[in-house]
């Protein structure tokens, strides 16, 4: 198991205007892919968060491989994202300027690895989600569907145990959506069952 949740609680204000955006979640990750679905304002995103170590929550546990989040440092989450997270959201997280396979690579640089080498790792990833022969053009110079792709690559370059997508097909028409979630499932091939309650 990867990532597992305990009694997660999380109440946003209090009295009243009390929100309990998750009440109680019991959740086991396992290798592969794994679809959160409900409805608008039903605690998607906040479940997300928790999971992620981007948001603290009120109650209950996160581990990721057996390691308490809730005990960690901030600076130990923080490593923990970059080395073992990646994050795709609905859209406009590329950076303008850069081509491509930089925006791919920029993770592995933050991290100290070697230009070269980086977009070496870069252009490997975005061959694996189709996009061979567009390593150079802009975010402007892209589809939304190959956009949100470069996307997946720099989710995936730095190799995390756990990819996060929020809504990574919200901003897209129906069959690229479609498309998006079998890159992402692809990704994520060697699927096992996972359970969750
Ligand atoms: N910062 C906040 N302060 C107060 N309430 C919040 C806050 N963030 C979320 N909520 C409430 O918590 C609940 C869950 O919100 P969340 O964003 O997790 O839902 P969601 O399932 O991701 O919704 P959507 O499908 O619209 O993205 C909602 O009732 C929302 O109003
Ligand atoms: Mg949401």
């Amino acid at each position: 198991m990867i990532l597992s949740a305990r009694n997660l609680v999380m109440t946003y204000g209090a009295g009243d205007a009390a929100a309990h955006a998750l009440a109680g979640v019991n959740l086991d990750v396992e290798p592969g892919s794994l679809a959160i679905m409900g409805p608008s304002g039903s605690g998607k995103t906040t479940l997300l968060h928790c999971l992620a170590g981007i948001q603290r929550p009120t109650g209950g546990s996160v581990r990721l491989r057996g390691a308490d989040l809730g005990t960690m440092s901030d600076r130990e989450r923080t490593a923990l994202r970059r080395r073992d997270f990646g994050f795709v959201f609905q859209s406009g997280q590329l950076v303008a300027e850069l081509p491509a396979n930089e925006n791919v690579a920029l993770p592995l640089m933050l991290d100290g690895m070697a230009h070269r080498a980086a977009i070496g790792r870069a252009d490997h990833c975005l061959t694996l989600v189709g996009l061979a022969g567009l390593e150079s053009r802009r975010p402007g110079q892209l589809s939304g569907g190959q956009a949100q792709r470069v996307a997946i690559a720099r989710a995936l370059v730095a190799e995390p145990a756990v990819v996060f997508a929020d809504e990574p097909t919200g901003a897209l028409d129906q069959n690229t959506g479609q498309e998006i979630m079998q890159v992402l499932a692809g990704a994520t091939s060697r699927a096992a069952p996972h359970s969750w309650s």
